[in-house]
């Protein structure tokens, strides 16, 4: 009796044991089902094709995807207030720079992915796979085809020359694709002489920098200047556009890729990397994953006029109308270890 008395309470222990085996199991099971269900993405893009892009991959996947929509500056505020509770997976911004602050303020983790290797290229990832370029653009000379010849063309240097004098036109220092560019020269060839380059610029200057990449080209086509320097998807934007002389004025566009018979062009990337508290860390590598297969580069590459990063895919039309160039491949990551450099020469350059 005693002994059937005790083969019943270790039956209940065991029973015991192995309900709360499985109830941690289904705590687990939770979990991962919770994970599956959600990515939240932090994004400074505001294009449609972006909403497609995220669109197409909850069907494929069934994980549904939260968009918050802001500033890059503003979303790394949230993340930086937000803390540990964050519920950023992922963060999307423009430009290399902002993907490097974003690093820096350690708002961001290293993940390892053979996929994102294999679709990016080195020089477009972060060297601790923080973050992972997504599209590409180049910052251009752009002419008035009728009357500018690309032959009188060369380099960014070039463009110091007297000959330029009164021609150019450019935005203000304070834009970060000026500060990348200004930035990718101080890596090539140091900051005397990137500060020459500036100070060379400002003495060439059309007029005082004024307007966004849109309104260098307008002032370009009315005589204002002669050449622009401008990110490539910008002149894609105004061949598209609703507004019919924006459309004229993107006719009148000729594209020039400089330094081609040294470093290359410069180049810029709207990127992604996982939130360093990511709650669903999964979802946010397998997203990005997503964003750099040949799928998803076809669309970004058809949609707004920049370049795909992965190798695989094909520019657009219009893209590949403009020839095929050679890039500066200069780890982008060293954009935003100059930026502030870049700040400082621009200033004392008197760069407005
Ligand atoms: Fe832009």
């Amino acid at each position: 009796m005693k002994n059937s008395y005790l083969i019943i309470a270790f039956a209940l222990i065991l029973g015991a044991c192995k309900s709360e085996t499985k109830s941690d199991a289904t705590i687990t099971k939770d979990m991962s089902d919770k994970e599956k269900q959600e990515v939240n993405v932090y994004t400074h893009r505001h294009y449609e094709v972006d909403q497609m892009l995220f669109a197409k991959f909850e069907k494929q996947t069934g994980i549904k995807v939260n968009v918050v929509n802001a500033k890059a500056d503003e979303l790394m505020q949230k993340m930086t207030l937000e803390g540990a509770q964050s519920p950023a997976d992922v963060l999307i911004t423009v430009d290399a720079g902002r993907l490097v602050r974003a690093k820096d303020k350690d708002l961001l983790q290293s993940v390892t992915s053979q996929i994102l290797n294999d679709n990016i290229p080195s020089h477009l990832r972060d060297e601790d796979n923080q973050w992972f370029a997504l599209t590409k653009r180049a910052r251009v000379i752009a002419y008035d085809k009728e009357r500018t010849q690309p032959q009188q063309l060369s380099t960014y240097e070039d463009l110091t020359l007297p000959k330029w004098h009164n021609k150019i036109l450019v935005r203000s220092s304070g834009n970060i694709y000026n500060q990348s560019l200004m930035a990718s020269i101080i890596s090539h060839k140091g900051k005397d002489d990137a500060k020459k380059w500036a100070s060379g610029i400002v003495e060439n200057m059309a007029r005082t920098p004024q307007g966004n990449d849109r309104d260098q080209l307008k002032a370009l086509v009315v005589g204002e200047g002669d050449v622009a320097i401008v990110n490539t998807y910008y002149i894609g934007k105004m061949l598209n556009s609703k507004d019919s002389q924006e459309v004229k004025v993107g006719e009148r566009i000729g594209v020039f890729f400089p330094n081609q018979d040294g470093r290359g062009a410069h180049i810029n990337i709207s990127g992604a990397g996982v939130a360093k508290y990511a709650p669903n860390k999964a979802n946010a590598i397998q997203f990005i994953e997503y964003l750099a297969s040949e799928d998803a580069q076809r669309v970004f590459a058809t949609a707004n006029y920049e370049y795909p990063v992965n190798p695989n895919v094909k520019p657009s039309e219009l893209l590949q109308s403009w020839g095929a160039f050679k890039e500066d491949v200069l780890p982008l990551s060293k954009l935003g270890e100059n930026n502030k450099k870049a700040v400082i020469v621009f200033d004392e350059a008197g760069w407005k």
